[in-house]
């Protein structure tokens, strides 16, 4: 191929999902869903806050129902780490599982596709992690058939090849990317998300929105250097097929997320958080995600004593949500220059009006347009408000120069300074 080529530059590239059924209802067919993929012994895995809410007895039941002998795994940890992987790896070798069901947001679906790597082919968990951390080795073949049922309208992981987590011993967030990791189903339900109180649903809003908007201004995928077959990332950087899914996304989240925060109960706006999740999913699932997500990974990592309203009152904790939007406004403000018809696009699907700009109004519009979202629903103002400040900056840089598998999504070159730049720009986002 590189012979019939005079360019250095990557010329193709891919679009992967999981397979979908959306509609509120879906999660009473699940058990047909493992049946028809030849489950008969199930294993579902969920968390202590979705037993409490009884949604995960009712899919016990819908199981039961289809004749399946499934058992029942409730201690995901909220945010997994490199400890709760191990028990919940440890709980499922040598039981004979043929399947999984993971119900939850992104920790839930995210420690199913840990455990079923793990057990299928049993490694050390560095083995598997994305350089530099781990040394990123492929997953050998396929998994067991695992089905997503989403209960957030966020992280998008029932679409995605990817499954994140804390190292504690390091305070950094990784994880680890491969094909063979997505779901085999994914079982999107609006009505599982009506009951998320109103931060557990604007927190993941946030997520879907910096998915979308990240992959929408991403470095293109034939603006990076080639890659063989075989080592082709899962992330090619934004395409006209990624274009297609972020684009929907930005316009669901700008006239649906205000709403589905301030009133849960509206079926209309949950049903659009729930396909915009699913659509960024599908759109940074190939495309690939960059500062905002990079920045992310240390910031939660180092949190100290931030508790976020409507989440468990034990344990500090930055949701991952939360913490890509901190430093959203600032990012967009420094890509703009690299394509600002997508930057002032993006802002239009958000519902910003974006008639007659001046020059400086077209470079702001993006950012005060996330800070309005951000307003609205009860964002805390800045890494300030979190507990961070100017001794935090380099630490916060250093994490985030770990993950230059998003970084390489940047439209713009980018190293400490410019990250130093923009963690420093979002302390504090209004006076
Ligand atoms: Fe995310």
């Amino acid at each position: 191929m590189a012979e019939f080529l005079d360019v250095p530059n990557e010329t193709i590239f891919t679009m992967e999902t999981t397979p979908l059924k959306f509609g509120p209802g879906a999660t009473s067919e699940v058990g047909d869903d493992l049946q028809r993929l030849g489950v008969r012994r199930p294993l579902l895995i969920t968390d202590r806050g979705l037993m409490r809410t009884g949604l995960a007895d009712r899919v016990c039941r819908v199981l039961r129902e289809a004749d399946l002998a499934a058992d029942l795994y409730d201690e995901v940890h909220v945010e997994p780490t490199d400890v709760s992987w191990e028990a919940i790896s440890e709980y499922v070798q040598g039981r004979d599982y043929d399947g999984f069901v993971a119900l939850g947001g992104g920790s839930a679906i995210d420690s199913a596709k840990a455990a079923n790597l793990f057990t299928t082919y049993p490694a050390q968990l560095t083995d598997y992690l994305n350089k530099p951390i781990g040394q990123g080795l492929p997953v050998p073949g396929p998994l067991k058939p695992l089905i997503a049922i989403p209960t957030t309208a966020g992280t998008g992981s029932e679409t995605t090849a990817v499954a994140v987590l804390d190292i504690l011993s390091l305070h950094v967030k990784t994880g680890i990317s491969h094909r063979n990791l997505r779901p085999s189903l994914a079982v999107v339900d609006p009505l599982n998300t009506v009951t998320l109180p109103p931060m557990a649903t604007a927190y993941p809003g946030f997520d879907v929105l910096t998915h979308a908007l990240e992959s929408f201004t991403s470095r293109p995928y034939d603006a990076r250097p080639r890659h063989r077959p075989d080592e082709r990332p899962v992330y090619v950087g934004r395409n006209p097929v990624s274009d297609l899914w972020c684009e929907k996304a930005l316009e669901y989240l700008g006239r649906s997320l205000r709403r589905a925060v301030l009133n849960g109960y509206d079926i209309a706006a949950r049903t659009d958080l729930a396909l915009a999740a699913t659509y960024a999913g599908i759109g940074f699932g190939n495309a690939g995600v960059h500062v905002p997500h990079a920045l992310a990974y240390p910031i939660a990592g180092q949190v100290r004593a931030f508790v976020p309203p409507d989440y468990p009152p034990d344990q500090p904790l930055i949701p991952h949500g939360l913490s890509v939007i901190s430093t959203a406004p600032a990012t967009f403000r420094w890509t703009f220059p690299t394509s600002p018809e997508r930057h002032i696009r993006a802002a239009q699907l958000l519902g910003a009006n974006v008639s007659s700009l001046t020059d400086a109004d077209a470079r702001e519009v993006l950012p005060r347009t996330l800070l309005s979202l951000m307003r609205d629903t009860g964002i805390p103002n800045g890494l300030g408000a979190l507990g961070f400040g100017e001794a935090d900056v380099r630490s916060i840089v250093d994490g985030a120069l770990k993950q230059q598998r998003l970084l390489v999504c940047c439209p713009r070159d980018v190293e400490a300074p410019q990250l130093e730049e923009i963690v420093r720009a979002s302390m504090e986002h209004w006076a």
